[in-house]
């Protein structure tokens, strides 16, 4: 009998550092002759990589394991797998609370995964493994990305910041930075293979170098020397934390045309009182002071934001100090997110007495401002040209999407064939979170 391939089926939640996780899965179990399937139904393995960040996210997984269970009946031989952030925090708890789970393994132990499978295949016992190993960055190195023309690259992981509620520095440890010489040899090589946007991650990018030797080589420095490698015409970067977001990153920025106008810069509250009790190490002040600098010195710039509402303590007063920063700064997008209790936070204690519909209504509200706002601003655009990346075509329907400077989607007609290129697009149309258009005619301008 000839021997068959393993088809694995991967799901990924939460952030982008996550997407770079699954990406890592991907090429490192294609390596080692698995192929990926887009259908759960036919995979001997089913993998997925977990977010923790807020509760919702995580019922959500309860509820796809629940259906995955259905499957495991039906296939006895399948394998599940759980990684990413609750596979950290939860582990072994994870098993026992659904023990058709196979394999939990911990966010820094993606390059042990062919092993782990092996074992599973060949002991048939479930195993845990989220011990903490050390973060070395090789896989910066020799990866093949999903996309040819985009990339996303870590240049630090973890996070050192403990605001309140967050519970991102239990599951991914402390920072850590890649060397500035690894990053630039790794932009090298993806420019080399063709790519022109990359997107650097780090749950905090303004701190980047902090805990190398040569401290005096920070953010700004590292957008100068990326932005200075032939070929790469877009550059992007998230999270930003206003608190060691200096002038000289803003300035790299400004000087740089191919480092992208877009910064997503989290306020999380407008007022003082919560913001302490966040631990966010910024006042709204402080806040609008950096927003405005950017703004001046980065015309154009777009700036989007994380809200959250119902914080514990949170008072109408205080839900209206952020509201009133939303309608000053008029930011171009808001992520709002209810407060969501996680266990080990510093917040998890604090008393949480605001009633559900009074956070679910303050909720609205931002949402609601904010949706008014995004569209005006967005409608401002109307009528202009842009430059796109073209990303493909969209999943909603036949328009290709492309991504403008500005972080913004529009979808527009086109040919496949434009994929991966950067065409100029002008916007015929506004909604709160896209824009609609049409590819820009030089002939029928010049003759208008
Ligand atoms: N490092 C990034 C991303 C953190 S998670 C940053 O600092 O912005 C993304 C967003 O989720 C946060 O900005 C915050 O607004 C939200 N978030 C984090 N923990 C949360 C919680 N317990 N409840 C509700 N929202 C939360
Ligand atoms: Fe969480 Fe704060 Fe770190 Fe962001 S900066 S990951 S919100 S602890
Ligand atoms: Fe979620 Fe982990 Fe990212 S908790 S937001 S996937 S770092």
């Amino acid at each position: 009998m000839q021997f068959q391939q393993k088809k694995f089926f991967i799901e990924t939640f939460g952030c982008q550092m996550n997407e770079f996780d699954s990406e890592r899965i991907i090429f490192i179990l294609e390596n080692k002759g698995y192929i990926k399937s887009g259908n759960p139904d036919e995979a001997d393995i089913i993998l997925l990589n977990t977010c923790s960040v807020r509760e919702k996210a995580e019922n959500r997984l309860f509820g796809h394991l629940g259906s995955f269970k259905a499957l495991k009946i039906k296939k006895p031989g399948l394998i599940i797998c759980v990684g990413g952030c609750t596979a950290q925090s939860e582990g072994e708890r994870l098993m026992s609370k659904f023990p058709y789970i196979d394999i939990v393994f911990g966010t820094s132990n993606i390059g042990m995964l062919p092993g782990l499978i092996n074992d599973r295949f060949v002991k048939n016992r479930s195993i845990c493994n989220t011990g903490e190993l050390p973060e070395n960055f090789d896989y910066l190195y020799d990866f093949k990305r999903q996309y040819d023309f985009k990339a996303l690259l870590p240049i630090m992981v973890g996070c050192n910041n403990f605001c309140s509620y967050c519970i991102v520095p239990f599951v991914r440890g402390r920072e850590r930075s890649a060397e500035p010489e690894q990053i630039i040899n790794a932009v090298k090589k993806l420019a080399g293979q063709g790519v022109i946007e990359i997107m650097l991650l780090g749950q905090n990018v303004n701190s980047y170098g902090k805990d190398l030797v040569n401290k005096s080589y920070g953010f700004g420095q590292l957008l100068r020397d990326i932005s200075a490698v032939s070929g790469i015409k877009r550059i992007r970067f998230m999270t930003s934390h206003p608190k060691d977001f200096t002038e000289d990153i803003i300035d790299a920025i400004s000087e740089n045309n191919n480092i992208m106008k877009h910064i997503h810069l989290p306020l999380q509250a407008g007022s003082d009182r919560i913001l302490e009790l966040m631990n966010r190490k910024y006042t709204s002040g402080k806040y609008k002071e950096l927003y405005y600098m950017i703004k001046e010195k980065i015309p154009g710039c777009f700036i989007t934001t994380d809200i959250i509402a119902g914080f514990p303590g949170e008072n109408e007063a205080d839900f209206l100090k952020t509201l009133e920063i939303v309608r000053e700064l008029r930011f171009n997008r808001a992520f709002t997110f209810i407060y969501s209790q996680r266990k080990g936070t510093s917040a998890a204690p604090m008393q949480d007495i605001i009633p559900d519909d009074i956070k679910r209504t303050w909720f609205k509200k931002l949402l609601d401002e904010q949706n008014r706002i995004s569209l005006q601003e967005n409608e401002k655009l109307v009528g202009k040209k842009f430059e796109v990346l073209v990303e493909g075509f969209s999943r909603r329907d036949y328009h290709l999407e492309g991504r403008l400077e500005n972080n913004l989607i529009v979808n527009f007609d086109g040919n496949s064939d434009m994929t991966g290129k950067l065409i100029d697009v002008e916007i015929t149309g506004a909604k709160s979170f896209y824009l609609t258009g049409k590819l820009y005619d030089k002939q029928k301008r010049k003759s208008d």
